[in-house]
């Protein structure tokens, strides 16, 4: 006989269930075991009472009835409860997306991938070479002897030897600094490779010097060499302004080619740039006077010496080299103030190209 004791625990332990379940499924599932119409716990207490005597069924039957009631507000309350839970996760498909914030190239990667494509189109294959150099390949071979005057245009990093197996091998005039430019890749590639060819080489260099807003330690530069039979000036003209024009989308763009002195060319010169959508009024103009003239970039025709060094017999050989800062183009064609906000790592400024 069930006592009044027993339909209390039953009471006490489904309630408990009732209030940890934690989906709906859960509690129908107790809801179920215990108010299901065949096989119940209070249902079958129910079916049974006819079976008790009179005195029972007066004493039991009321507290059943009460418990069952008890039971159900507290069912239909906790599934109140859970439905309201995952009505709110449930995401509203009707409201427009989050934006993805899609990567894009740092304004270097994407001038230098113009570049590429640029000197590509015009069949010029792009070449690499290492950051850290050689003395002779960053200098000698460039018809930049040691205690030679112009070493001083290039402010070097030099590098400590780290061993005594390279302490030996810089004896042999093969101290190991930080490239100051570009220029020792066309050495490198001209020491393994025949005329004729046209190259471009990519790259970033190292300069001992103060920073300033034009001026940085590490930067980039793009060197450019054609050598081949009967190259001239000429040819090096045309290269250059096709590029110039494509580069900065100014077909009217105004060329100055002025004589200029790098020890691996002769003769040099700097190109200077003229174009209406340039009005970059800071310190990049030349001369710093009203004039609008930008140097864009050092070339001229390869020193014989610099042939000699890489075994070119420069009487049947001629080509023409051109170098030119990869940052300075960044900021003329980006409008862009400072070379040092280039490596600030400020996404304010890397995202709004
Ligand atoms: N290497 C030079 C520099 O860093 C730039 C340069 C000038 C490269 C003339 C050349 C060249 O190839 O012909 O300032």
């Amino acid at each position: 006989m069930l006592r009044k004791s027993k339909l209390k625990d039953i009471f006490e332990k489904t309630a408990k269930e009732i209030k940890n379940a934690d989906s709906v499924s859960v509690l129908d599932n107790i809801r179920f075991q215990c108010l299901g119409r065949k096989k119940g716990l209070i249902t079958s207490v129910l079916r049974n009472l006819k079976n008790l005597s009179i005195k029972e069924k007066r004493e039991i039957g009321p507290l059943i009835q009460k418990i069952q009631k008890e039971l159900k507000k507290l069912f239909d309350e906790k599934e109140k409860e859970l439905s309201k839970k995952t009505e709110k996760n449930i995401s509203d498909i009707t409201l427009p997306a989050q934006k993805i914030q899609a990567g894009h190239f740092h304004p270097l990667a994407k001038v230098e991938k113009e570049i590429k494509e640029i000197f590509s189109s015009m069949s010029f294959s792009v070449v690499e070479g290492p950051e850290i150099e050689t003395e002779y390949n960053n200098f000698d071979a460039l018809n930049i002897p040691p205690n030679h005057p112009a070493r001083d245009m290039w402010d070097t990093f030099w590098l400590k030897p780290t061993n005594s197996k390279e302490q030996i091998i810089n004896n042999k005039n093969r101290k190991l600094l930080l490239r100051t430019h570009t220029s020792p890749v066309q050495v490198r590639y001209m020491q393994t490779h025949k005329p004729p060819f046209q190259i471009i080489a990519p790259g970033r260099a190292f300069r001992y010097e103060a920073t300033d807003a034009f001026h940085e330690t590490n930067f980039y530069q793009v060197e450019g060499l054609m050598v081949g039979e009967k190259i001239s000036l000429a040819n090096l003209k045309f290269i250059i302004e096709e590029f110039l024009k494509k580069f900065f989308d100014d077909p009217k763009m105004e060329f100055r080619f002025v004589p200029s002195y790098f020890p691996f060319v002769e003769p040099g010169i700097q190109v200077d740039i003229r174009m209406e959508k340039l009005s970059v009024g800071h310190k990049l103009s030349v001369g710093h006077k009203k004039s609008d003239w930008l140097e864009i970039m050092g070339a001229g025709m390869v020193h014989p010496n610099v042939f000699k060094a890489v075994g070119y017999d420069s009487l049947k050989w001629q080509g023409f080299a051109f170098g030119m800062g990869l940052d300075r183009l960044a900021m003329l064609k980006y409008k862009i103030s400072d070379i040092r906000l280039f490596h600030s790592g400020d996404l304010r400024f890397i995202n709004q190209i």
